[in-house]
């Protein structure tokens, strides 16, 4: 099984998302995937021009010179896509959007009806692909992910791929202060790597293993408190008028 990670976090594996998809990604390496992953922060991805000249003077290929030319490839042969980010905005982050966008040359340019819908044949001969969604956010409810949920799970039906879940940590600032002063939260870190390890073996992954990654690390009021405690203080505004 070939498996690729798409970090759209501007702090690549230094940030909170990555605090979930570490393990995550170990778990799917363990039970025996191939995993490459690629950092948004580090490759050079312009917005898609929208000429389709990917459809229809260049098939399948993509005029722009950047680093999708090397993200294209892997993606056709990918059985798994894990898209990884921090909730920005409620949605993804714009790098992992632009990323996304370019995607469209995995499509061919006609329209056939799927299901309920119209829909763009995929490239490629992977079949039954699977598409994951790993994010982390400041607030402290879960369902502030509902939105970007809703997203990606569009994505994976416009992908012809099946939604396989979603490992989702809200208030993930705490869950890296938590690790550091060696909290009881090593729970969630085996329960991301548990459900690599199922995707791999299983083909899906388990909601109550999903939910262990989701679950409350503190009360609601305490997490409030403590954020705005630990809050730097705005620096004292310099007048630079002259
Ligand atoms: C531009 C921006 C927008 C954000 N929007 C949200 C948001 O809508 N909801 C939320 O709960 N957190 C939001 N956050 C907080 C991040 O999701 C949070 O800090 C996350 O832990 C960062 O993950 P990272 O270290 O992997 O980048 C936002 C942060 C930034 C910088």
């Amino acid at each position: 099984m070939k498996a690729v990670v798409i970090n759209g976090s501007p702090h690549g594996d230094k940030g909170n998302t990555q605090l979930i998809l570490g393990p995550f990604i170990e778990g799917m390496r363990a039970a025996g995937a191939e995993v490459k992953v690629f950092e948004t922060r580090s490759m050079t991805v312009r917005p898609c021009q929208g000429e389709y000249g990917c459809w229809f003077r260049t098939p399948g290929q993509c005029f722009q010179d950047d680093d999708m030319q090397k993200l294209l490839p892997e993606l056709l042969e990918a059985n798994v896509l894990v898209l990884a980010t921090p909730l920005y905005v409620d949605g993804m982050t714009g790098p992992l959007k632009m990323v996304v966008d370019r995607m469209i040359p995995l499509g061919e340019p006609t329209i056939v009806s799927r299901g309920d819908h119209c829909r763009h044949p995929g490239r490629g001969s992977v079949k039954d692909r699977k598409m994951v969604l790993v994010s982390n956010c400041g607030f402290w409810e879960l369902d502030n992910f509902d939105s970007l949920v809703a997203h990606v799970q569009a994505i994976a039906k416009n992908l012809d791929a099946e939604f396989a879940g979603a490992l989702l940590r809200p208030h993930g600032p705490a869950f890296k202060a938590m690790l550091d002063q060696r909290a009881p939260v090593t729970d969630v870190l085996d329960a991301a790597r548990d459900a690599g390890r199922q995707l791999v073996e299983q083909g899906s992954i388990a909601s109550q293993t999903l939910g262990v990654i989701g679950r409350p690390l503190l009360p609601r009021d305490m997490y409030v408190a403590i954020a705005n405690q630990k809050m730097p203080k705005p620096r004292k505004q310099t007048d630079n008028r002259q």
